[in-house]
Order: C-alpha cells, then structure tokens, then sequence
C-alpha cells in the first residue's frame, strides 16, 4: 500500500504517479524493488514505451522524404520541439535533440571554442558532473585559453559564491555551473551565476541534467545563454536536449556535414538521429502536464497522446501557442506537486539517516536549507565501503549507486575518491514514504545499528 499522507495534502496523486510506470512493480529476491537509483536514470511511464514502439510501428523512416511516414516522422519531430520548448520555456527552434549532454556538450563547446582565443578565460567548478568540466578543459587546451575552477564550502558542499565571483573577469567568455549536484543534492543559484556571467559579458552554459527531474526549468527567466539536460534522467528516453539562444545558435558556426542545413535547430543535430526515442520525449513532456493537470483539478482522468497525434503538428511547432501555453501551465503544476512531495520525502529520510551511528552525510542537512538541495543524498558510514552497502541494499531490492558518478572534481576534493566515493540514494516522485523507511530499516540491519 502506498503512504499518500504527505503527497495526497500537497497535490501528487502518487498512486496515478506510479500506476504509470510499469517497471516499478518489479521483485529482486522477494522483495518489491525499490528505484533510488534515478540520479543515474528514472523508470518510463507505459505513454514513453507505446510512443517508442507505436513510432517504430508506423512512422519509421528518415526525415526529409516526399512519402507519408517520413513526413509524419518529421512532424513527430517537430511536435517534440514543440514539447521540449514548452519544459524549458523556450521557442521551438531553440531546441536541440542530441544523444545525451555529453554529446552535445563536446559539439557546442567545439564551436563556441572557435570564438576564443589565448588568453580567454572560462570558469568552472569543483561541485559540477565531469561532464560540463572535461568539454571545456579540452577546448580550453585547444584554444590556448584558461580555465578557472570556482571552490565549495566543504562543509555542506555549496558553491563558494564569493570564490565564483572573484574567478569572473573581463578576461571570462564563459562560465559552466551545473543547476543541481548529481552527487549531494545542490541547488545552485544558477540566476545569479548567470547574472555574474553576463555582467562581464561572457556566456553561461547551464547543466540542467539533474535538476530536471526536481524542478522546474525556466530558460526564460534565467536568462541563460544555454542549459543542457538529458530526457533519461526525468522520465523520458536516453537522449539529450540542448537550449540555445537563438541569437548564439544562430551565430555560432557549428562542425557539420555540408549537405545538412544551415537552419536552425537542425544545423546543430549530427547525422540521423533516434527518431523514436525523440517520439517518446513528446510522450514524457505529456506525463508531467498530465501529472499538473491532475493535481490542480484532483482528477486523473488523462488524455494519453496518440500517435496519430503527430501528423497533426506540422512543422510550425512554435505556431501551437494555445496549446503550448496551457500545456507550461500544466508542467509548473506538476513541479509544484513534485516539489512538495519529494521535500516531505527528503524530511523523513535526513531524520532517519541522522539516527544512524558512524553515517555521515555530505551535503545540506538542516531543514531550514532544503530549498537549496533536493533529495539526492550522498553518505558514507563508518567500516562500510559504499560499494558494500550498495551490494547489500540491492540484494534488499533498494537500487542505490556507489562510486564518483563522475562528479570526479568532488570525490577527489572531499579525498573520497579511493576508498569508493560515496553511496547515493536519489529521491524522485514516484518514490513512497515506505521505501524510505525500507530503505532506512535496511540500512540499519546491514550496519548493525
Ligand atoms: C549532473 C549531470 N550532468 C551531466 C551528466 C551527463 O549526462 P549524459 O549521460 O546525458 O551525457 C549527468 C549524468 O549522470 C549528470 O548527472
């Protein structure tokens, strides 16, 4: 039976929440299993499966050709644009479809390492996912220019503010902060960052991949220059999006093969891309409007998208303003519902992980500061390597992860590297208050606490 006290108060109808994802019925060894695992990738609703396989069914074709299915390929493609740009609160053609942000990372920072120049200077920090480090160590290395690293306040591993600010100079083109920790569950205050970026006039490149699946992006309002996330990681298929500007994407020169426009978005998308996968993304942007929409109107009565749905889109998608606006509106409905339901979730697991002799967390543990981290909690207990306690909780059936996560720059600076990094246990919405104590009563008998 699922606790609903907290999320039923706060608006997640969390039993709809989890009767859409098939997966999370699954048994390890007798136990039901657990996902605390989706920091390195959250489970997909049945909609994102039935988009993947429907597209493969009847639409499988490349992009571009004068026949039906590849011209429904192309509005599918078009109306996943058109669903990103409403997650990220961006227009259509700012979207980029890529594998993943690594992918896409390596591919902007090429081009806008073009721009730079020896001397230049970009910044980035010791909390961030390799990821949104190694990109620019390279271009850096290429270019000739140097790189400046921002420090944390180690004793609850935030971003030493003070120490960014002092790194950005008339000398910086860009700065590369992630919105969220991977490994402890920062929130950065990436506005300001941004605001620190553009006062020197340089760029600021947002890594949103972990913050995607706990809060609201809102491109717009933060005004940066871009911000990656990867779909994997908040319900949807393995790909990644990237935001540009279209002022930068426009700009910029990207590496690409001549045949291939030079229009954007699609100057910047390599080779044929996973138009199937890119089909289940529309699907997992209609999971979370649906999501908002049931908890403003208390009612889960969802329109699930259908395939057919697609031809309808055109290649216009910026054109569907009606349904786009009301679609965001939906979307900011359901972070809300997932903000409040994971913060009761993050309460109940701090106060539990505190009871534990020899556990130490790393990261905000003080109530009062929750607004600055979610519930991605990084720990270590005394005589136990993390990889142990992951082995042990997994034969439990709670899927938890060991190591660096390549947040390297982290686990090397906490001197936490070689003796196994950290044990992670990452909260999402379809996660219930009964897995947390499970997870906590776990714990305890494999410590012996
Ligand atoms: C914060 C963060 N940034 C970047 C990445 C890399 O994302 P991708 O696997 O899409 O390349 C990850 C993956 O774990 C991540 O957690």
């Amino acid at each position: 039976m699922l606790t609903t006290e907290n999320s039923a108060a706060h608006g997640l109808d969390l039993a709809y929440a989890r009767s859409q994802f098939p997966s999370l019925s699954q048994t390890v060894n007798g136990h039901p299993a657990a996902f605390l695992d989706g920091p390195g990738g959250t489970q997909v609703p049945q909609r994102v499966i039935d988009a993947i396989s429907d597209y493969l069914r009847h639409n499988n074709a490349n992009t571009g050709g004068a026949y039906a299915t590849s011209r429904r390929t192309d509005a599918m493609i078009a109306e996943a644009r058109a669903a990103m740009a409403d997650f990220l609160h961006c227009d259509a053609d700012e979207v980029v479809f890529g594998p993943n942000m690594t992918t896409l990372t390596y591919a902007i920072s090429r081009a806008i390492g073009r721009e730079l120049k020896s001397g230049d200077e970009i910044v980035v920090t010791r909390l961030d996912h390799d990821a949104n480090v190694s990109p620019w160590l390279a271009v850096a290395e290429d270019r000739g220019a140097t790189v400046r690293w921002a420090e944390i306040h180690d004793e609850d591993c935030t971003l030493d503010m003070a120490d960014l600010a002092s790194k950005i100079n008339s000398k910086t083109k860009l700065v590369a902060v992630g919105y969220a920790s991977n490994a402890v569950g920062t929130i950065n205050p990436v506005k300001e960052i941004v605001r620190l970026a553009h006062a020197v006039g340089a760029l600021a490149y947002i890594d949103a991949v972990h913050y995607g699946p706990h809060g609201l992006i809102d491109v717009a309002a933060l005004d940066c220059d871009f911000l990656v996330c990867s779909t994997y990681k908040f319900f949807g298929p393995h790909m990644g999006v990237l935001f540009g500007k279209r002022e930068h994407l426009m700009r910029l020169r990207p590496y690409k093969v001549r045949p291939n426009t030079n229009a954007i978005p699609n100057c910047w998308e390599w080779g044929t891309m996973t138009h199937e996968l890119i089909a289940g993304i529309t699907a997992c942007v209609e999971y979370f409007a649906d999501l908002g929409r049931a908890s403003t109107n208390g009612a889960t009565s969802m329109r699930v998208p259908h395939p057919s749905d697609f031809s309808k889109g055109g290649n216009d998608a910026a054109g569907a303003s009606g349904v786009k606006t009301e679609r965001r509106a939906a979307i900011e409905a359901a972070y809300t519902a997932i903000h409040d339901h994971e913060r009761a979730l993050l309460e109940r697991i701090m106060t539990g992980l505190k009871k534990i002799p020899g556990l130490k967390i790393y990261g905000i543990t003080d109530p009062a500061r929750f607004h600055e981290r979610c519930g991605t909690l990084a720990v270590r207990v005394a005589g136990h390597t993390p990889l142990e306690l992951a082995t042990k909780l997994g034969d439990r059936g709670f899927f938890t992860w060991d190591g660096n996560y390549y947040a390297l720059n982290l686990t090397e600076h906490l001197d936490v590297e070689k003796s196994g990094g950290f044990l992670r246990i990452g909260l999402v919405h379809y996660n219930t208050a009964e897995e947390v104590d499970g997870l906590l009563a776990a714990l305890r008998e494999i410590v012996g606490a």
